[in-house]
């Protein structure tokens, strides 16, 4: 997959899959299904670390991730979120900002929402690297949008969202994740840009689905919003695999003698 795949998959009508992905092992599993792109989202903050939001993110902490993905995920395209704030200071600190994640490994980035970025955006894009745009409930800005909320739901939000993402276009995002908004919102802006669109939470009609690693394996059970679908119960089977190791050793049935050294 490359950023001309991502037009063509639109153009052709195929859906595009994506996958959060953090460290190497799950890369290296990743690398051998048919998923078109990773994305090594600033929800690691949250899956791998433990916060209760994204904010926490820090560049360092995505670096590192981007790493450890790139290591293990073979020729994947992988996409690497900027952190919070890490794209709202000075110009210099910005583009060195994306520069740092396409050094650790990624081939592109993502940022959030539209007011104030276009022009990096554009920098960016200009000088060779690819950027995905994030519309709809952006977790870097929840402390001004009332939280984990469904966005769009009124009138004046849904234009400004439909207009965010024409801006986004226009200013050379490739492609475009949309979350938590109305189906209805999400199918109008799909059909509305020659880029795709990329849902989570925004319905079946978009031009591909992201989904979180650890939820479509069921092992977040913590918290499970509405429009996630966990594929295996991730959570059990891992529980199941630790309880027969523990039952194995107090019971004297591991290591058999295939697990020994002899002389
Ligand atoms: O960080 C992330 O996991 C994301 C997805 C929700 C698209 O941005």
């Amino acid at each position: 997959m490359n950023i001309f795949d991502f037009y063509n998959r639109k153009k052709a009508g195929e859906r595009i899959s994506m996958v959060t992905c953090y460290d190497y092992t799950s890369a290296r599993i990743l690398a051998q299904t048919s998923v078109d792109c990773l994305l090594v989202g600033d929800s690691a903050a949250m899956t791998m670390h433990g916060y209760k939001d994204t904010i926490a993110a820090t560049l360092e902490m995505m670096c590192f991730h981007t790493s450890a993905v790139r290591r293990g995920a073979g020729d994947k395209f992988i996409i690497s979120d900027m952190p919070f704030m890490s794209y709202r200071k000075s110009r210099n600190k910005n583009i060195a900002a994306a520069e740092a994640l396409i050094q650790a490994g990624a081939h592109a980035v993502k940022l959030e929402s539209a007011a104030g970025n276009t022009k990096l955006i554009k920098h960016l894009v200009e000088s060779g690297i690819p950027v995905m745009g994030h519309l709809g409930l952006t977790l870097q800005l929840m402390n001004m949008q009332g939280g984990f909320k469904v966005q769009g739901k009124s009138e004046e939000s849904a234009e400004r969202i439909k207009q965010d993402a024409l801006q986004l276009q226009e200013a050379g995002c490739f492609a475009l994740v949309l979350e938590c908004i109305p189906v209805e919102l999400a199918q109008q802006i799909t059909t509305s840009l020659t880029i795709p669109t990329i849902g989570i939470g925004a319905g079946p009609h978009t031009d591909g689905q992201v989904l979180v690693f650890q939820d479509l394996l069921g092992l977040n059970i913590d918290f499970k919003p509405k429009f996630v679908k966990t594929f295996v119960n991730g959570f059990d089977q891992v529980k199941q695999g630790v309880d027969s190791f523990v039952d194995a050793v107090k019971s004297g049935g591991f290591p058999e003698d295939e697990h020994c050294y002899r002389n």
